[in-house]
């Protein structure tokens, strides 16, 4: 496994490579590379000749006070997996070599952008397209890999890639949970033992939700009621920041379900802020 550091090398490998003929599959990462993540690079093994792996932990997608200085980091471990997994490229770039002198574009998809996290997240998903459309540029791949976990991210990258004819191929893969249901996450670090079994709570309330679905129950004030009921059970307290029953193209709110149905959360459990997300109501 190569591990470039620079822009114009990474560039001119996957230049190189496209010259002969080869499909360039990219998953780009924030690192602390766990399941999740491995799940998505064994996807673009399978469908692409040539897989690259960025590493970079954006801090244009960080608020003032959230957590960019502790976001956990630990780049061997992470080459080891990545190396182990047939890896051609890891990309991990320094953050004076992505975001040189005076830096002055923003990429932002309006609308689904202040949506859901976009909305106690302000100017997250802008530095997120900004940074996915230059690590585009940089990598530029046939092919790029997303999970569904973040599926706001996914809805706005797919929505940018069309709107500025990108010519990239988004696909997007399931959530990669550990036994007892909660999405695996670089920010479940964060978590204190008792906090960890707390956690599971998250998805517990998505999957009553989807329960009650399909039993019928379709109204979204009813749903969102009794997720937070059961969450309010859990200790140590999971504070919510909010559950929403949107339409999964679009992220507007539904007042009931009917066809496939998003069901999104973000909660704090001590300090972190985790998400989770289901689709309900629909064909999966
Ligand atoms: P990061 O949180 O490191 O996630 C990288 C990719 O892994 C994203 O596509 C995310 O959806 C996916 N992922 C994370 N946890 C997952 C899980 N449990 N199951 C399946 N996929 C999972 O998302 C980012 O980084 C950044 O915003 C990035 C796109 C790299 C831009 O900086």
């Amino acid at each position: 496994m190569k591990v470039i550091k620079n822009v114009r090398s990474v560039r001119d490998f996957s230049r190189k490579a496209k010259k002969l003929g080869k499909t360039i599959g990219f998953v780009p990462t924030m690192g602390y590379l766990h399941e999740g993540h491995l799940s998505l690079v064994r996807h673009a093994r399978k469908k692409c000749d040539i897989v690259v792996v960025s590493i970079f932990v954006n801090p244009i997608q960080f608020g003032p006070k959230e957590d960019f200085k502790k976001y956990p980091r630990d780049i061997k471990r992470d080459r080891k997996m990545l190396s182990s997994m047939g890896v051609d490229v890891l990309f991990a770039p320094t953050v004076k070599e992505v975001f040189k002198g005076d830096f002055s574009t923003t990429v932002e998809v309006k609308g689904l952008s202040d949506r859901l996290c976009g909305a106690s997240r302000l100017g997250h998903f802008a530095g997120v397209t900004t940074i996915v459309s230059k690590l585009f540029n940089m990598v530029e791949p046939d092919v790029a890999f997303f999970g569904r976990k973040d599926f706001q991210q996914l809805v706005i990258i797919k929505k940018m890639v069309e709107d500025l004819n990108m010519g990239i191929d988004i696909v997007g893969l399931p959530t990669v949970r550990e036994k007892d249901g909660l999405a695996k996450s670089s920010r479940n670090k964060y978590l204190s033992p008792a906090e960890r079994r707390s956690a599971a709570g998250l998805n517990k309330s998505l999957r009553l939700a989807g329960n009650l679905v399909k039993r019928g129950v379709k109204d979204s004030r009813k749903l969102i009621g009794e997720m937070k009921r059961l969450i309010s059970t859990y200790r140590p307290k999971i504070v919510i920041d909010y559950i929403a029953v949107c339409d999964p193209k679009t992220l507007e709110h539904k007042k009931t379900v009917a066809g496939s149905t998003l069901i999104a959360l973000a909660a704090y459990i001590g300090r972190a802020r985790l998400i989770d997300n289901i689709l309900v109501g629909g064909k999966k």
